[in-house]
């Protein structure tokens, strides 16, 4: 009996010393294994004269449960030690101050055209994309340019074969085209992206910008047109008044056609939108040629609808202030750093398309 207490005391001490789990499980071989210090007591039971025997099996079966149910809660309590010290090591330590964010600058072209299409999603435009490389036919015969208009000359456009075929698309009304074949009417789309022609100075890149719209709806009229566009341009320059013209013009691809001047004035070497007396041409648009509606076998019947083609470099020059069109695409780090736009400013009509 004696013994048993003795293997209980030192046990018990045991366990109140500072272990790790392994050493834990040590001392439970060493209590209840195949030779351990309690297994050899219980074989011992029999041994005990009659008298004594019930009384020794009861104070084994007490201390067996008593050492079992310490080993258990000191396991309980290592694990438990063992996670709040990850959870210490693995907190995050939001009192450090953030690191400067210096590096990458989204370019100011590529802000446009997110603020561009921020703005006529809002009015329920989608956006769609064409291929810069085109045929012949998206870019010229569909949209109603006859063969030999000043247009196809040599001079605009980068053809890319002898059979002048294939061509860099000189403008994106080819967008048009590729949507009216794939669904059908209404349509109510822009198509911003690169357009190529033969033609580099100061306000001419061999490789510029545009952005499509396309509305083909049943009773769609030069109104909708006018009130879409006025619209954008307020939106885009974040002014509440805009002077805006519609000039009489001529493309192959609508009738009638117009383009669009905005009224604007230099203030202190500033330019200000939508005041003074100086016009500005930003666009080309019209009501689409019933003949490009054929073309894609729509019922000009039912249907018709507005286009219209803005630059969009040049609505990037106007509202940041770039006067050299060429310095876009310089790639200049430095010029970057002063133009470009913070990656994580997304532009989003709620929030303020540039600020
Ligand atoms: N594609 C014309 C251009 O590049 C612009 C335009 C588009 C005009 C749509 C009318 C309708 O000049």
């Amino acid at each position: 009996m004696s013994d048993i207490k003795k293997i209980k005391d030192e046990f018990l001490s045991k366990l109140k010393n500072q272990l790790t789990i392994s050493e834990v499980n040590q001392i439970k071989t060493d209590l209840f294994g195949k030779k351990g210090l309690i297994s050899s007591e219980f074989k011992k039971i029999s041994q005990v004269d009659e008298n004594n025997r019930k009384k020794f099996a009861v104070q084994l079966n007490e201390v067996k449960e008593e050492l079992q149910e310490r080993i258990d809660s000191k396991i309980n309590e290592i694990q438990n030690a063992e996670i709040n010290e990850k959870l210490i090591k693995e907190k995050i330590d939001i009192t450090l101050p953030s690191r400067p964010y210096i590096k990458g600058k989204i370019h100011p072209v590529s802000q446009t055209i997110d603020e561009i299409s921020s703005i006529f999603s809002e009015i329920g435009f989608s956006v769609e994309e064409g291929p810069d490389v085109e045929n012949e036919y998206n870019n010229f015969t569909a949209l109603n340019t006859p063969d030999n208009h000043p247009a196809r000359d040599m001079h605009d456009t980068f053809y890319l074969d002898r059979n002048k075929h294939k061509l860099l698309r000189t403008h994106t009304s080819p967008v048009q085209i590729r949507t009216m074949l794939k669904d059908k009417p209404p349509f109510k789309i822009i198509a911003p992206g690169r357009t190529y022609r033969s033609d580099s100075d100061q306000t001419h890149s061999p490789m510029f910008h545009q952005v499509e719209g396309l509305n083909i709806d049943k009773d769609i009229n030069m109104g909708h047109l006018k009130g879409c566009l006025n619209y954008f341009i307020k939106e885009f320059f974040e002014v509440d008044k805009i002077r805006m013209r519609f000039r009489p013009s001529h493309f192959p691809f609508t009738e009638p056609s117009a383009e669009v001047d905005i009224g604007y004035e230099i203030k202190n070497e500033k330019i200000i939108i939508g005041e003074g007396e100086k016009w500005l041409e930003i666009l080309g648009c019209g009501m689409v040629h019933p003949n490009v509606l054929k073309n894609v076998k729509i019922d000009t019947k039912t249907y018709q609808g507005y286009a219209f083609g803005i630059g969009i470099d040049r609505l990037a020059m106007l509202k940041y202030g770039i006067n050299d069109l060429r310095s876009f695409f310089d790639c200049d780090y430095r010029w970057l750093n002063h133009f470009g736009f913070d990656p994580l400013d997304v532009p989003t009509n709620y929030r303020g398309l540039s600020r």
